[in-house]
């Protein structure tokens, strides 16, 4: 293993500093070799003793998982990826997710979700209410009248308990008490991050219930495959394995209706690139500001998992293949980002800058009879699992 000198760090503090310029010609080139032990400029960028903190009394920390093509950190605040270092086809690792450089940035921004885990509930909840075994329920409404990704203080706050059974595994666990925002039943939640030998980040969720309650978990990590800060994610080409997708009101909610892609702007059976029909006029791309919407997948098969999504990013040739056993997943192109936050890289947070494959159940479920259940009962146990694998063209 090379030791780091102090002409190298210059170089690395140089390229932060280009970086932050974001020139989108410019990738955020993270090492000379993939693949070695030798510390990335992203790793040295995220001090530990930014992430080193107490919240609601319990300690928080950053963890850093590693095999042979992957690295990634994640802190036990929301267990939420910070960053995700893949190499690019000249073997320069690039960080593909975007974050922040400390605890005090994930606590004060007003975007919470970057790279969380979201629950208990993913995505809206019609008004934030819904009936079980005719008992009404109301969740906090925080995203206009809706209830967004669990309510006001959703997993992404949460401190979870961690275990790092070894340097590719880390574990999570959350106990989320009887009523917090509003749902039912004590329930007990387990995430396993791990990087697999075949270059995918796995995530897999456990969860069991004392009372009949709601679950749809997933991760919201922010996606940019030229590298957090390289600009705009419209030249990404994206693939989706998805015939329908769920159409929305104004509010974002479901219609109910299972819509086919043929003809639409949200076809993207074959390779499109993300920009290339977002400025259509489309009701449904108008309710979303862009695309923001749930695609029922088709339920391809590969390794037992549904193949949800391929990605390519334009100027690095980094592929991301999405494999979930959920059967939707939200696409989500960052219209919301309005340039409020800084990242970790320097740059700031601009529009349409990352997006989105969010693996769940369907929006809305608890209001939706059609939607595939969300139910989950006292001895039923929630199992899914989803993977996000990288390689390059
Ligand atoms: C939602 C968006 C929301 C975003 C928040 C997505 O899952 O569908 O509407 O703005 O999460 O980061």
């Amino acid at each position: 293993m090379k030791r780091i000198k102090c002409s190298q760090i210059l170089v690395v503090l140089a390229l932060m500093a280009m970086s932050a310029c974001r020139d989108v010609n410019k990738k955020a080139i993270i090492s000379e070799t993939a693949g070695t032990n030798m510390q990335t400029p992203m790793e040295s960028t995220l001090q530990q003793t930014n992430f080193d903190t107490i919240i609601d009394g319990r300690a928080v920390k950053l963890y850093w998982l590693e095999n042979k093509d992957l690295k990634m950190a994640i802190t036990n605040y929301g267990g939420r990826i910070v960053a995700l270092l893949t190499p690019d086809q000249d073997g320069n690792y690039v960080d593909v997710s975007i974050g922040y450089s400390s605890i005090k940035d994930y606590v004060d921004s007003d975007e919470t979700y970057f790279g969380a885990t979201i629950g208990r509930v993913g995505n809206r909840i019609a008004k934030g209410k819904f009936s079980l075994d005719g008992t009404e329920y109301s969740v906090v409404p925080n995203n206009n009248e809706n209830a967004l990704h669990g309510g006001e203080n959703g997993f992404q706050d949460k401190v979870w308990d961690a275990e790092q059974p070894d340097t590719k595994t880390l574990i999570l666990r959350y106990t989320s008490p009887d009523m917090e925002e509003g749902f039912p039943g004590n329930l007990t939640v387990k995430v396993t991050y791990s990087l697999t030998d075949n270059r995918a980040v796995r995530m897999e969720y456990e969860a069991t219930t004392d009372k009949a309650t709601v679950v749809n978990l997933t991760n919201h990590t922010y996606f940019n495959l030229n590298g957090e800060g390289s600009g705009s994610i419209l030249n990404h080409s994206l693939q989706l394995y998805a015939d329908q997708f769920t159409p929305v009101d104004q509010g974002l909610i479901p219609t109910g209706e299972l819509k086919n892609v043929k003809g639409t702007p949200f076809d993207f059976k074959d390779f499109n690139t993300i920009g290339s029909r977002i400025d259509e006029e489309d009701r449904q791309l108008a309710f979303g500001g862009g695309y923001d919407h749930n695609f029922v997948l088709n339920g391809t098969k590969s390794n037992g998992m549904n193949h949800a999504a391929t990605v390519v990013g334009d100027l690095s040739g980094i592929v991301m293949d999405v494999y979930t056993q959920e059967p939707g997943i939200q696409f989500y192109c960052g219209n919301f980002m309005a340039s409020e936050n800084t990242l970790k890289s320097g740059a700031k947070d601009d529009y349409r800058t990352a997006f989105c494959l969010e693996t769940q159940h369907f929006p809305d479920s608890p209001n939706q009879q059609d939607f595939p259940s969300i139910t989950l009962r006292p001895g039923e146990v929630y199992h899914t699992a989803s993977e996000y694998k990288f390689s390059f063209r």
